[in-house]
C-alpha cells in the first residue's frame, strides 16, 4: 500500500549560495519512476528529511517546465534547514510531495499579474514567474515588487536581467543599505513601492508571500487602493508535521494550510471565524 509519509530518496545534484543564509540545491530523485513522474504546481512545497534529524516544509522554488532536476531554495534558521548547511553534492536526502495548493496559471491568464514577495517569500513565488517569462504572450503586464533587509540579503539578483528581457517590470527595494553595500534603487519597505507601480485593480490578480506582517500591510493597502479580496491570493506558512492533513498541526478552523493552501485567496480567508493576516477587511 501506498504510504504517504514515505519520502523518496533525492540526491542533490547542484548547490548555489544566494545570500550569506540561503542556498538553493537542485536535486534528482535517484528512482528513475519517481523522478519521470513527479510534476509539480508553481507555489506547491516538498517535505524534506535529513535523516535522523527530522523534516521541514519547503516551497519548490524552480521552473515547473523542468520538474526532472527541481529546487529548494532554503534559509539556514534551524535544526533541519542547518543540518542542510553541511550537505554536499552528491549526498541524498529525503523527499515527499509535491504538497498543497499552487498559484493558478489558469486565473492569470489575459490579465495583469501583480507579485508582492519580501525576503524568501520570492523562492515560492520563482516558479510561477518562471512560468509567466516562458508564456509571456497569455498575461498583460506582469509587475513584480520585491522587499529584501539589505541588498546582499536579495535573492536571484542574477535573474532579474532575464525577467526585464521577457517583459516582466522588477521594482526591487531594501530597508537600508549597509554602507559596505552599493544599491540604485528604492529604500523603504515593499508597500512603498505602490506609489510607483503601474498596476491598477481592473483585471489585475495579485500573487503575494512573505513574512506575515508584511503580507498584513500588503493587503491592507491594496484594499485601501480598492483591490478586492477575491484578486489577492496569499501564500500562509504554518508549523507543520504530517504536510497531507492528518494532523491538525497546521488547521486554521476549518482549513488545513498543507492541504487547503499553502495559496489561499484573501476571499476565502475572511470567511474564516479566525482573523488571518489581521483580518482585513473584516
Ligand atoms: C508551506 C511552507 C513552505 C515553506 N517554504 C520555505 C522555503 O521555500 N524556504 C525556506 O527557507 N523555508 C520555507 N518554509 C519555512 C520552513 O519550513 C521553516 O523555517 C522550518 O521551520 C524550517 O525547519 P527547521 O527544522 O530548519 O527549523 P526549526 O528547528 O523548526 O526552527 C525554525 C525557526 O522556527 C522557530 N520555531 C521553532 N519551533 C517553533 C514553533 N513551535 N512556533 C514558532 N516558531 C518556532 C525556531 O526558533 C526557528 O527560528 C516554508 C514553510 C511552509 C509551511
Ligand atoms: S501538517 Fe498535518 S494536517 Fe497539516
Amino acid at each position: 500500500m501506498h504510504n504517504p509519509f514515505k519520502p523518496q530518496q533525492a540526491k542533490i545534484v547542484d548547490m548555489k549560495r544566494e545570500t550569506a543564509d540561503t542556498t538553493t540545491y537542485t536535486f534528482e530523485f535517484l528512482d528513475e519512476e519517481v523522478k519521470e513522474n513527479f510534476c509539480f504546481t508553481p507555489g506547491q512545497f516538498n517535505m524534506l528529511t535529513i535523516f535522523g534529524i527530522g523534516e521541514a516544509p519547503i516551497s519548490i522554488s524552480s521552473d515547473p517546465a523542468k520538474s526532472k532536476y527541481f529546487q529548494h531554495t532554503i534559509r539556514h534558521v534551524g535544526n533541519v534547514t542547518n543540518a542542510m548547511v553541511k550537505l554536499k553534492v552528491g549526498d541524498k536526502l529525503g523527499i515527499r510531495g509535491a504538497y498543497g495548493t499552487g498559484w493558478n496559471i489558469n486565473l492569470l491568464k489575459n490579465k495583469n499579474v501583480l507579485i508582492v514577495a519580501g525576503g524568501i517569500g520570492l523562492a515560492p513565488l520563482r516558479p510561477v514567474i518562471l512560468q509567466l517569462a516562458g508564456q509571456r504572450g497569455e498575461f498583460d503586464r506582469v509587475e513584480i515588487l520585491y522587499g529584501a533587509r539589505t541588498p546582499g540579503e536579495m535573492l536571484f539578483t542574477d535573474e532579474y536581467q532575464t525577467w526585464r528581457s521577457k517583459g516582466l517590470d522588477v521594482l526591487p527595494t531594501v530597508d537600508n543599505v549597509p554602507d559596505t553595500e552599493e544599491w540604485k534603487h528604492s529604500v523603504g519597505v515593499v508597500t512603498g513601492l505602490f506609489d510607483e507601480m503601474q498596476s491598477m485593480p481592473e483585471n489585475t490578480v495579485v500573487l503575494t508571500c512573505g513574512p506575515e506582517v508584511m503580507m498584513q500591510f500588503v493587503v491592507k493597502d491594496l484594499l485601501e487602493r480598492h483591490f478586492q479580496p477575491h484578486q489577492i491570493y496569499v501564500s500562509l506558512e504554518r508549523r507543520m508535521n504530517c504536510g497531507v492533513k492528518k494532523c491538525g498541526k497546521c488547521q486554521i478552523g476549518p482549513k488545513f494550510v498543507c492541504k487547503d493552501g499553502p495559496v489561499f485567496a484573501y476571499a476565502e480567508l475572511l470567511t474564516l471565524p479566525e482573523s488571518v493576516l489581521g483580518g482585513v477587511g473584516k
